[in-house]
């Protein structure tokens, strides 16, 4: 006798609302009409948000894992140009290359995550990746092959923050799992350089506390975030208070096999792997 073989089951079923974000099926007019409202909202703002992607009783879970291994994460404490590279002050000490920014945070790496927990068996997920290439405008998208940076839990504790800067990737996706009781919002000046140039006095203008074209994005729990950080200067506010901010940063690239060097492995995960 002939079986009929028997529909998988979906493996990240539990850790996403399909019934509203349908990434397991992407030959339905459900799935193209969320890529297409994905796209608008990148087009327009720079972001893309999709608030309760992630399901209640998931987020949950990745809050009592973090809890469990906040005790092994790697904190990281680093002074840092906008643009990452060295400071330089031959312009002038107020300068946007020479001022320097605050960055830390505390980093679980990706091999400290278990192999079951929601956020790595969605993040392993062939139907995610096609998603955010498709949101993108990708052909291909591939997980990173680093075994910390691929997905890692970032927590925010009290003083934490991560200071003015763009982005060297084209993009970045999160997960939000819980909120700061202060502090550790997301603000970001969308397109304030691109193609016209490195607008210094506009980025010089935000280093020194002005507000004008700062949007801030609310997060809620659950919230997954596809952002362009490249042409837009962003940071997250200090926190303060008992609660941290947690949330996974979700890493791809256009290219099979991407990897951290050894020095910015050391420095955000303080080992190499
Ligand atoms: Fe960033």
């Amino acid at each position: 006798m002939t079986g009929t073989a028997l529909p998988q089951a979906c493996p990240y079923g539990d850790a996403v609302d399909l019934d509203r974000y349908p990434i397991n099926e992407p030959a339905s007019p459900a799935y193209r009409a969320l890529v297409q409202t994905c796209r608008d909202q990148l087009g327009r703002h720079g972001a893309a948000q999709l608030t309760g992607f992630l399901t209640p009783a998931a987020v949950s879970q990745m809050l009592a894992l973090a809890g469990r291994l906040a005790g092994q994460a790697w904190a990281s404490d680093q002074a840092h140009t906008v643009y990452f590279e060295p400071a330089d002050d031959s312009e002038g000490p107020d300068h946007p290359r020479a001022l320097l920014q605050h960055s830390a945070k505390k980093a679980i790496a990706c091999d400290q995550i278990p192999a079951a927990a929601p956020i790595r068996r969605l993040y392993e997920s062939d139907d995610l990746t096609g998603f955010l290439a498709a949101v993108l405008g990708k052909p291909v998208l591939y997980r990173s092959a680093d075994p910390l940076d691929a997905l890692e839990i970032a927590i925010f504790g009290h003083g934490d923050e991560l200071g003015w800067h763009f982005d060297n990737s084209e993009f970045s996706v999160t997960v939000m799992y819980q909120q700061s009781q202060a502090g550790g919002h997301f603000d970001y000046c969308p397109r304030l350089r691109g193609e016209h140039g490195e607008n210094y006095p506009g980025v010089q203008q935000i280093l020194h506390g002005g507000t004008g074209g700062v949007l801030r994005l609310p997060a809620s729990p659950g919230t997954l975030a596809v952002f362009r950080g490249q042409h837009a200067l962003h940071r997250v506010t200090p926190v303060s208070g008992p609660r941290p901010r947690i949330n996974s940063v979700l890493t791809y690239g256009e290219h099979p096999g991407m990897r951290l060097t050894e020095l910015t492995q050391k420095l955000f995960y303080g080992r190499t792997a």
